[in-house]
C-alpha cells in the first residue's frame, strides 16, 4: 500500500517516517522507503552515514531513464520527452512492484539495512523552495507521482513516502496518489492549520486523511488535538527521550521504543491496512487522468508542443487486471 507523511515543517515527520518504516521491515514486510521531503533526512534517520547518504542516487536526475522504462511499449507516448509527471499508464506501459530487480530500482535504489529487517530506498534528491509549486516537468516529486501511478503494489507490501505538504503536490495530483496519509501535527495552532489546509485540497478527492499527534505530552494535549481535529485524530505519539537518544548520535535498537509509542506504530500499521482494502482502483485511475488532463492544459500542452490528452488509454485501470493488461 502507499502511504504518505505530510506535516508542517519540524513536526515529526521524517521521525514517524522512519520509525514506521523500521516498524514493517521489523515484522518481515517488504518496504520501499521513498524521501521526498524538501529537507533530505530520511536516509541518515534510518541509520545511513552522512556519506552513505550523500551518495544517494537522485529520482530527480534520472528521471529519463525512469520515463523511457515506464513507457514501455505504449504506443500513446511516442517518446521520454513526451512525457510529464502526470502521464498515466495504459496498455503497453511497464508497471513497478515493490519486489522486484527493474533498472530503476538499479538506478536509484539503494538498500538499508537496519537492526531488524532491512528496506529499499528512493529519494527525490535536494530541492529547495524555487521548487515548489512549479508546474514542471523535470519537477524532481514528480519522479515519485509517475512511480505511484505504474504501481502495482500487494497486501503487506508498503511504498512509505516522507514528504513536504507543499503545494506542489496539490498542483500535480500527487497528495491523491496514496492509499493513506499521515498528517503529522504537534498540538499547536501552527500544526493544526497545515491540517485544515489540507483536508480543504483532500476532501473534494476522497483522499483518506488521519492525523498523528506528535510530541504530545499529556492529557490537555491530547484535547486540543482532539478538539480541533475531531475523528480525524487517529493517535498520537508523545515526546520520546528515545527519539532524543537517536538525535544524540546514539544508535537504540527499535525494541528499545517506548511501549506505547511502538503501539502507536502498530496502530498506524493496521490503519494502512484498513486502507488497502477500501481501495478503489477505477477510482485511482480516474483521478490520475483527471490531473493529467489538468496539466495538460495548464502547462503541458504548451511545454511539450503535443496534445497530452492523447496519451490516455481510455481501457486501462491500473489494478490487478490493468496489470495483467499492460503486460508485454
Ligand atoms: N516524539 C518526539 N520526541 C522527541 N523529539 C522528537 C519527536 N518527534 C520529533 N522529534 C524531534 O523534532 C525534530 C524535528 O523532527 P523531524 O526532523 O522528524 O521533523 P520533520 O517534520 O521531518 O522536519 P523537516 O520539515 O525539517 O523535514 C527532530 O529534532 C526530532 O528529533
Ligand atoms: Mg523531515
Amino acid at each position: 500500500m502507499k502511504i504518505a507523511f505530510v506535516g508542517k515543517g519540524g513536526s515529526g515527520k521524517t521521525t514517524l517516517s522512519a520509525l514506521f518504516i523500521r516498524h514493517l521491515a521489523a515484522a518481515g514486510s517488504p518496504v520501499i522507503a521513498v524521501d521526498a521531503d524538501i529537507n533530505q533526512h530520511l536516509g541518515p534517520a534510518l541509520g545511513l552515514s552522512d556519506d552513505q547518504a550523500e551518495r544517494m542516487p537522485s529520482l530527480g536526475a534520472h528521471l529519463p531513464l525512469i520515463k523511457d522504462y515506464l513507457r514501455g511499449g505504449n504506443p500513446l507516448i511516442r517518446s521520454g520527452e513526451e512525457m510529464i509527471k502526470t502521464t498515466p499508464p495504459g496498455r503497453g506501459s511497464r508497471l513497478l512492484r515493490i519486489v522486484e530487480e527493474n533498472p530503476v530500482y538499479a538506478a536509484c535504489a539503494r538498500p538499508v539495512a537496519l537492526d531488524e529487517g532491512s528496506v529499499r530506498l528512493l529519494a527525490t534528491g535536494a530541492f529547495t523552495e524555487d521548487d515548489l509549486g512549479v508546474a514542471c516537468y523535470h519537477s524532481k516529486v514528480g519522479a515519485v507521482e509517475l512511480l505511484l501511478n505504474h504501481l502495482v503494489d500487494g497486501p503487506d507490501e508498503y511504498f512509505v513516502t516522507d514528504m513536504t505538504a507543499g503545494s506542489d503536490s496539490f498542483a500535480s495530483g500527487l497528495f491523491t496518489r496514496f492509499d493513506l496519509t499521515f498528517l503529522v501535527a504537534e498540538p499547536t495552532r501552527k500544526g493544526v492549520s497545515v491540517y485544515r489546509q489540507y483536508k480543504e485540497y483532500a476532501q473534494d478527492f476522497g483522499v483518506r486523511l488521519r492525523v498523528v499527534g506528535n510530541k504530545v505530552e499529556g492529557p490537555d494535549d491530547l484535547a486540543f488535538l482532539r478538539r480541533e481535529v475531531g475523528d480525524d485524530l487517529l493517535t498520537a505519539f508523545g515526546h520520546s527521550d528515545w527519539v532524543r537518544r537517536l538525535e544524540r548520535g546514539e544508535e537504540p535498537p527499535l525494541r528499545s521504543l517506548e511501549p506505547a509509542n511502538r503501539a502507536v506504530l502498530e496502530q498506524l500499521r493496521a490503519a494502512a491496512d484498513e486502507a488497502y482494502g477500501l481501495r478503489d482502483p477505477h477510482r485511482y485511475t480516474e483521478q490520475a487522468v483527471h490531473f493529467h488532463l489538468r496539466n495538460a492544459e495548464s502547462w503541458g500542452n504548451s511545454k511539450v508542443g503535443i496534445d497530452l490528452a492523447t496519451q490516455v488509454d481510455p481501457e486501462f485501470v491500473l489494478g490487478a487486471e490493468g496489470a495483467e493488461a499492460a503486460r508485454v
